[in-house]
Order: C-alpha cells, then structure tokens, then sequence
C-alpha cells in the first residue's frame, strides 16, 4: 500500500516526480543516436523507438481504459508530456506485475480482449526500450494506432440504472479511498429472458473500479436492500449483497458478471445465454473509487444495458468450481489448495469463468482433468487482486468431457507482508463470506453439451 500511496501522489505532482526524466529525454530523435542510450540488447533493441510507434501504442493499449483521462486510474497517458515524465513509476508498475491490474495468462486460454488486458513480453521489452531510449519523441507519421475498446452494446433491450444518482462517501475504515454499495434493480420483465449481451453504462467513470452484477429473488436480498434504498447500501461482503454459496442453490443464479475498465462488453457465444426470471431482481456491486480526479461529493448513477430473447438452445448455468470448509494457516506466503467439480456425468461446455478470492487471494488455476489425468487449462494467473475481479469469456470454449473433473486451485498470501493483511500479527484464516474470511470459487459459465 505504501508503496501505491508514494506513486499515487508522484502522479499529482508530476512536475516534482520524475522532472529529470523529461528533462533528459531526448525529445524527437528516433534516428540511430537513439541506440547509445539504450543500455543492452533486449528483444528490439536495434529498432528506434518513439513516443508515436512505440510509448503510445502501448499507453493505449494496455493503460487508456483507466488512465486516459476519464477511468479510475489517475493521470492521462494519453499525452506525451505526461507519459514521458512518468515512464520510469509505469515501468516500474509494468515491472513488477501491479499495472495493468493482474489478468489470466492468455497462454493458458485465450479469452476476450486479452490483449489489452494482459502485457505480452515484447510489449513490456518495447515499452522498456522505448524508456532506456530516453522516450524520444518521434514523428507524428510513424504512429501505431490502437482503436479505442468497444465497451458498449448497440440497441439494448433493457437498462436499468440505480435508482437515483449517489455520492460515495468512502467512510468505511477498513476501505480508505474505496466503497463497495450495492443497488437492487427491478428489471420490470414481463416474462422470463435469457440475456445475451451486456456492458455497464456508466455515469461517472472515474469513480467506477469495477462491477459486479448478480441476479436473485427478491426474497433473497439482504435485510439492508430489501427496501430497495434509492441510496444503496453497503456490501463489500458477498453476505451483504445478498449471495450466499453454501449449500444454497440461489447462489448459481446468483452470478452475472464481473466488469472493469477494459474488459469491454460482454457478447455470449452464439446460441447461448443466462436466465434472467422475470421474478428477478438485478444488484450491482459497484466498487467505487477516490481517485482524487472526482471532486467529494460527485453523484453517480451507473447501471447496465442487455440483449434479451426469449429463449436460447444452450442456456449457461453458472457452477461455483472450488471449496468451502479450509483453514489457511498464518502466517503462511504461499498456501495453496484445490477443490474440484465432478466428474461431470454429460459432457459440459466452458465459457468462461471469474476467478473469486477475498483479499489475500495472489493467483489460481482453473483447469480441466481428463480421466487420463491429462489437464487442460482454463485460467490461470499468478497475480490476482480482489479489487479487480472480473470475467474471462474465452474465444473458444473447452469441453470437460464425460468423466472429467474440473480443478480450481486457490493460493493465498497470510503473512504480514501481504499489504491486504487484515490481522497483525496474521490469525489462521477460515471459509466464509466476510471479506476478512476467504473464498476460493471460480464462478463458472457452463452449458450442457460440447
Ligand atoms: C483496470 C484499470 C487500470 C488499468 C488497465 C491500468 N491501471 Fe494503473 N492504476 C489504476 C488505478 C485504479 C490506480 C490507483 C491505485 C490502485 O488502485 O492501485 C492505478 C495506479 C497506477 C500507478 C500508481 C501506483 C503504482 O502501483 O505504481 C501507476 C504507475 C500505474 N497505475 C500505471 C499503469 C500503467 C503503466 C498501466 C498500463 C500498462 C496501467 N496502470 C493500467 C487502474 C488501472
């Protein structure tokens, strides 16, 4: 944490930063001069870089949707100034693996928009060049351009919003900076759907970090939203949105997806979608965020738009794949543990899945073993962060055969280095759904058949 905070605020100061990294900067030659500054041979190191064929693209691609001067994330990398004095603090967070926020390794299986959300090596090298360079410049007629994500569905046939617009007041202690508030929605459906699309719309977007929207029965809210509060109400836990997993089947349906910045729509595979009851009610888990952009007391009023159709010939179930009832010790950097689903009778059909652990959750591996115990992997990702969870959609979806089990391995950080550390010194660490216990489900959108 302490070491976000220090970048953070060199983010508002940029001037007092890293003013001697500009100050150096070469500042428009791409020629071979370039090259003496760069320090070794890396992958590219004989090619010029420059602000327009290298830093740029880059900044677009793996950073805009959060620092392009409207997400959550603070500055705007969209200009050159401001990348060329930041580059060394976006190196160093490239780096390290905290920026972007974590991502399943698309080597595993591939899945929408995973170029944007994970840095590929070659994009890490150039970058790297491109600052050991001294981030020249360039010309303007050597620009790679990135198109801006598409994070919209056309003609909705439903959006509902929050009931009225509501201005955080991020007063929870344990959460400086940050709030988790749920809004029950009605959709106001006539008969039963199945959705199969669907992208936020969003109102403020720099004080939105990430959604998660579950659907339910009205009887299953929680005493806080079973009034539907125009003002919302606050639900960092799963008990307090609402959901609960064990051993109570409305948890399966309670699930839609989880959204952030650059993780774009959400378009199901043709001929699949999720019911959606006309009993139903729809909670937004919005997790807001002080990014220091948005003046205190800014109102938001974000909600969601779907594609509906009355029927779908697969529709997707979503199957919790891992474990309740552990205990990880404390103390403990790196405890790890699987739990497993099946072996499945019929084969199914994987879609997608969000990965879920609390706080002290670091990475996972969501994988598919084969009566030969051969394995298939699913997802998979060695940095994972409660506050960016989201949904993986694969472009293509894996078959558990019949006779297949599904294993989802969970590895958790409880010792006191861990900056989410709620405990000091560490206590043992239970199942549950308070974010001071811990979870470990990857919430998995399946379909019946291959
Ligand atoms: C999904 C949104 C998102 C994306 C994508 C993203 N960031 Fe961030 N970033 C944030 C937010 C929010 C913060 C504020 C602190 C936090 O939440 O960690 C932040 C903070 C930072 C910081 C200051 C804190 C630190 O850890 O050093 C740097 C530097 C940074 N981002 C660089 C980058 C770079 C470089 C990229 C692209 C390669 C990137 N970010 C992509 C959301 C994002």
């Amino acid at each position: 944490m302490a070491v976000g905070a220090v970048a953070v605020s060199c983010m508002y100061f940029v001037g007092a930063c890293s003013a001697q990294t500009a100050a150096t900067s070469p500042g428009g030659g791409v020629d071979a001069g370039t090259d003496a500054v760069a320090p070794r041979s890396d992958a590219g190191a004989t090619l010029a870089t420059s602000w327009y064929a290298t830093g740029k693209p880059f900044a677009d691609r793996y950073c805009r949707s959060c620092h392009g001067g409207q997400g959550p994330g603070v500055g705007d990398f969209t200009r050159y100034e401001n990348v060329a004095a930041l580059a060394p603090a976006m190196l160093a967070a490239v780096t390290s693996g905290r920026m972007p926020p974590g991502a399943s390794d698309p080597a595993c299986r591939d899945y929408a928009n995973s170029d944007r959300r994970f840095v590929s090596a070659e994009g890490r090298a150039s970058f790297a060049k491109w600052v050991a360079d001294g981030t020249p410049k360039g010309e303007p007629n050597g620009e790679v351009a990135v198109a801006e994500l598409d994070e919209t569905i056309a003609n909705p046939d439903l959006v509902i919003k929050a009931p009225a617009a509501y201005a955080p007041t991020y007063s929870n202690p344990n959460e400086p900076g940050n709030e988790y508030r749920c809004f029950a929605l009605r959709p106001g459906l006539t008969s039963n759907k199945y959705i199969t699309a669907l992208a936020p719309v969003l109102d403020k977007r720099a004080m939105v970090h990430h959604i998660v929207a579950y659907r339910m029965a009205p009887d299953h809210l929680p005493a806080a939203g079973k009034s539907y509060p125009e003002d919302g109400w606050s639900c960092i836990d799963m008990v307090n949105a609402g959901v609960s997993v064990t051993g109570d089947p409305r948890q399966s349906d309670g699930m839609i997806v989880a959204w952030a910045p650059g993780t774009g729509a959400f378009n199901f595979p043709a001929g699949t979608g999720l019911s959606l009851k006309s009993t139903d009610v729809v909670v937004l888990q919005i997790h807001y965020f002080a990014s220091g952009r948005v003046a205190a007391g800014t109102k938001d009023q974000t909600g969601f738009a779907f594609k509906l159709v009355d029927s779908v010939p697969t529709p997707i179930a979503i199957a919790p794949v891992g474990k309740s009832a552990f205990t990880i010790p404390a103390g403990d950097p790196a405890y790890s543990l699987t739990g497993s689903f099946g072996p499945v009778a019929l084969p199914l059909t994987i879609y997608g899945t969000m990965p879920h652990m609390h706080v002290l959750g670091t990475g996972y591996e969501l994988s598919v073993r084969n009566v030969d115990a051969s394995q298939n992997c699913v997802a998979k990702a060695d940095r994972y962060e409660f506050a960016n969870q989201v949904t993986y959609l694969f472009k293509n979806p894996v078959v558990v055969p019949a006779g297949a089990k599904v294993d989802f391995r969970c590895t958790w950080d409880n010792s006191a280095a861990n900056p989410n550390q709620f405990y000091t010194p560490p206590v043992a660490i239970s199942y549950g759904e308070r974010t001071d216990q811990e979870m470990c489900y990857a919430f998995t959108l399946i379909g019946l058949g291959n």
